[in-house]
C-alpha cells in the first residue's frame, strides 16, 4: 500500500496534536483509509525551538515553500496561522494539485470563496472543520447534515478563550488578566489574543457558519462585533444575581431573505442550556425550519480536540483520494445576501 504523504505547516499547539494523533492512532487510521498516512515534511518558524514531541529533525524546515513544492506530497495540513502569506502557500499548493486541510478561520473567513473556487478549478479538496468550534464537527453538520433544511438561526459560543475567561470570572471571581494568561498557557488563545477578547475570532467563525448555514456569501464586515474586554467582574456578578450568565454569543439570524449577524457579550438566562457551557467548551445551537432546535457541544480549542477535527479532515481527504472523488468544499455564494440594517 503506497503511503499518503502529508506536508504539515506548523508544529505548535494544533500541529503537535496532529502528530500525536497520527502516531497514536496510526493502525486504526491506516485500516480506515487503506494506506499509511505519513508526515513527510514539517514547516516551522524556527528550527532552534525545543519541542514537546520527538520528530525526526530531518523532516523539519523553516521554508514552507519547500513543503508546498515537494512533488511527493499529496496533502498539505496548514496549522500555522496567518493570512496573506498562508493564502499564497495554499493557492500554489492547489495549483500543484495538492489537497488542503486547514484550521485557519482567519483565512477561510476572508478568502474562503477564492480558495474554494481555486480548489474546484484544480479538483482538489479543501477541508476546514477545525476552523470553527475546535472539536465539534459543525461544518460537516451544516454542509451535509442540514443540506435538506432551511436554517433560520445559528447561535453559539464559538470562542474557547473568552468562554474560559468569563466562566472563571463568574465561578471563581478570578481576574480577567490572570485567566487570559492561563488561556494563553493552555494553548487556547490566538498568537495575538486581541482577536479573541475583542470578538474578532468569533466574528470570523460566525462569518463561516453564516455562509454555510444561510448558503450565501457572508463577509466579515457584515458582522457587528463587540468583545469582552469592557466586561467587568462586577457586570458578571450582577448578571448572576439577576439569574443570568454573561457569554460572548454569536447570533446569526434569517428573517425571510434578510440576515443579521452579531457577536457580543450577552446575558443568557441560567435556564438556557447555553448558560451551562463553561470553560473552553463551545456550543452551537442551530434552528432549522424543518428540524427545529438542535445543539452541538464540545471543546472549542486546545491541542487534542482541535487536532481531532484536523485529522478527521485528513482521513476524509485520503478516502476521497482513494475513491478518485472530491467533496465537502463549501463556501458557495448561492445567492446574494440581504442584510438587515440597523435602521430597519
Ligand atoms: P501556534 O502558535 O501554537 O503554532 C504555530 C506554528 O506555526 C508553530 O509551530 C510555528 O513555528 C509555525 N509557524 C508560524 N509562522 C510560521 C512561518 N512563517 N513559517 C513556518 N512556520 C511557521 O498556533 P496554534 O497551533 O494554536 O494554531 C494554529 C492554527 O490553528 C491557527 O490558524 C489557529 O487560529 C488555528 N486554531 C487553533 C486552535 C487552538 O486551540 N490553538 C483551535 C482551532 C484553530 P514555531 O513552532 O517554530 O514557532
Ligand atoms: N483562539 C480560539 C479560541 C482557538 O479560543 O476559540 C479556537 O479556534
Amino acid at each position: 500500500m503506497k503511503p499518503v504523504k502529508v506536508g504539515l505547516l506548523g508544529l505548535g499547539t494544533v500541529g503537535t496534536g496532529v502528530v500525536r494523533i497520527l502516531e497514536g492512532h496510526q493502525e486504526d487510521l491506516s485500516s480506515q483509509v487503506g494506506s499509511p498516512i505519513v508526515i513527510e515534511k514539517i514547516a516551522v518558524k524556527t528550527l532552534a525551538k525545543t519541542r514537546s514531541i520527538d520528530v525526526d529533525p530531518r523532516k523539519l524546515t523553516e521554508d514552507p515553500w519547500s513543503v508546498i513544492r515537494d512533488p511527493e506530497i499529496d496533502v498539505i495540513v496548514e496549522v500555522m496561522g496567518g493570512v496573506d502569506q498562508t493564502k499564497a502557500y495554499i493557492l500554489e499548493a492547489l495549483e500543484r494539485g495538492k489537497h488542503i486541510v486547514t484550521a485557519n478561520k482567519d483565512l477561510m473567513a476572508l478568502y474562503g470563496s477564492e480558495i474554494l473556487a481555486k480548489a474546484m478549478e484544480h479538483q482538489c479538496d479543501v477541508f476546514y472543520e477545525a476552523s470553527v468550534a475546535g472539536g465539534i464537527p459543525i461544518i460537516r453538520t451544516l454542509i451535509e447534515g442540514f443540506s435538506s433544511d432551511r436554517i433560520m438561526k445559528i447561535m453559539g459560543i464559538v470562542n474557547g478563550t473568552t468562554n474560559y475567561i468569563l466562566s472563571k470570572m463568574s465561578q471563581e471571581g478570578a481576574s480577567y488578566e490572570d485567566v487570559l494568561k492561563e488561556a494563553q498557557q493552555l494553548g487556547y488563545a490566538e498568537s495575538d489574543p486581541t482577536s479573541d477578547v475583542e470578538g474578532l475570532d468569533a466574528a470570523r467563525k460566525m462569518t463561516i457558519l453564516g455562509t454555510l448555514g444561510f448558503r450565501t456569501n457572508v463577509e466579515l464586515n457584515d458582522v457587528h462585533v463587540r468583545g469582552i474586554s469592557s466586561v467587568s467582574r462586577e457586570d458578571i456578578l450582577y448578571a448572576k444575581r439577576l439569574g443570568y450568565e454573561m457569554k460572548l454569543l454569536g447570533i446569526a439570524e434569517r428573517q425571510d431573505d434578510e440576515f443579521s449577524i452579531t457577536v457580543q457579550p450577552t446575558m443568557v438566562k441560567k435556564t438556557h442550556p447555553i448558560a451551562a457551557v463553561n470553560g473552553v467548551y463551545n456550543a452551537v445551537y442551530v434552528h432549522g425550519e424543518a428540524v427545529g432546535e438542535t445543539m452541538f457541544y464540545g471543546a472549542g480549542a486546545g491541542e487534542m480536540p482541535t487536532a481531532t477535527s484536523v485529522v478527521a479532515d485528513l482521513v476524509a481527504v485520503v478516502k476521497n483520494l482513494k475513491l478518485g472523488v472530491n467533496g465537502l468544499k463549501a463556501i458557495v455564494p448561492y445567492k446574494p445576501k440581504k442584510l438587515k440594517t440597523d435602521e430597519q
